[in-house]
């Protein structure tokens, strides 16, 4: 892995993080949707401390993230979590090497509030600030625990984003293909909101869909480019097909639905990404963001082992929003951005 150099703001001396040049202690942020994360990580792979406070409760009755109230729930929230950060971890302020957080995508409002904790801490401590990209700190979330090295090929698949990932280096990567409409996450929230289902969604079709009949229902696959997606056409033909369901009988078998929107969705992404590996000859996949959750894609991603491949899929703690990826991601990743970039008004 490459060293990367970065500056203490008031005294503007160069700190060295990378191999071989000493432990980095890194206390990062998150705060670009409804969770308030703070943690400690030594060396990209080490989590001391890992600290979410989610904003599921306050959003459940609005059935969706409200960005001015996740704002709000980020500035209550953000003071305790480094709190509690630094108590877990043991650790005490001077012996942070940097202090980083997710500057995009994101909720404007709400990527601002870690972004700011995140600086001035920066300045009070003078450590350095590394601001993430979102994005790139999901897929490191493979680095935690594990002896991961590129190259790799990713799967992405979050609540605003659905893209196959080569990474060749540490910070050399190259989107092969994404979703030209509806992330898979969005689809999957979306269809547990025509199944009656809580937010936040995915979570709770993935537990429906476990009792219900994978094959009871097929969809067709939709005509994209090689390594891209569309699922806004799967998200209308659920629609239709719960209409029907219903009109026959309100009690319709629920599960059986969830289940074989499971099956195909997740068919799609295993098999797109398998096609990829093939096409470039790479026998490394990792598979990120918070869909990588959902217990269908895990066991798919998973069999590729049978097909001699090496296979990472992060923790579930390590899936879903956590600032546990973002200060993996400021030790592993050479970009630093400083501020809240023109990406943030996308969902993360
Ligand atoms: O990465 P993430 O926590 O936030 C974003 O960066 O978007 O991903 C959130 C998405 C939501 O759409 C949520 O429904 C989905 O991940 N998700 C799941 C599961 N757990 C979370 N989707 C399917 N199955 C799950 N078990
Ligand atoms: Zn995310």
């Amino acid at each position: 892995m490459p060293q990367k150099t970065v500056k203490t703001p008031l005294s503007y001396k160069d700190v060295v993080i990378g191999d071989n040049a000493g432990d980095a202690i890194i206390l990062a942020l998150e705060s670009s949707c409804d969770e308030t994360a703070c943690a400690i990580v030594k060396n990209g792979r080490e989590v001391l401390s890992n600290i979410v406070a989610s904003q599921i409760k306050t959003h459940m009755q609005f059935g969706g993230v409200v960005p001015e109230v996740a704002a709000r729930e980020h500035l209550e929230a953000v003071n305790e979590v480094i709190a509690k950060a630094f108590e877990e971890a043991n650790v005490k302020p001077e012996e942070l090497t940097a202090i980083a957080a997710t500057v995009g995508p994101g909720l404007v409002g709400s990527l601002l509030v870690g972004m700011n904790a995140a600086k001035t801490l920066s300045l009070v401590f003078d450590k350095p600030f590394i601001g993430i990209n979102h994005l790139h700190a999901h897929v490191c979330a493979n680095y935690i625990d594990t002896d991961l090295k590129p190259p790799f090929m990713a799967l992405l698949i979050s609540g605003g984003h659905t893209q196959i990932i080569k990474v060749s280096d540490y910070s050399d990567s190259e989107i092969l293909g994404e979703t030209i409409d509806d992330a898979a996450g969005e689809a999957f929230d979306k269809v547990a909101r025509l199944l009656g289902l809580p937010y936040p969604g995915g979570y709770h079709l993935d537990k429906m869909a476990e009792n219900g009949n994978p094959n009871a229902y097929k969809f067709t696959r939709a005509h994209v480019g090689e390594f891209d997606f569309s699922f806004s056409g799967l998200k209308t033909a659920v629609l239709q097909l719960t209409k029907k369901l219903a009109a026959e009988n309100p009690d319709y078998n629920r599960a059986d639905v969830a289940a074989s929107f499971r099956e195909h969705i997740t068919g799609v992404l295993a098999d797109k990404l398998l096609n990829a590996c093939e096409k470039y000859g790479i026998k490394q996949v990792v598979l990120a963001g918070g869909v990588a959750a959902n217990s269908e894609i895990r066991r798919k991603i998973k069999a590729f082992e049978e097909k001699g491949y090496k296979v990472y899929i992060p923790a579930m703690k390590y899936c879903t929003d956590n600032a546990a990826m973002i200060g993996s991601c400021a030790y592993f990743h050479e970009d630093v951005i400083t501020d809240v970039g023109t990406e943030v008004f996308s969902r993360a």
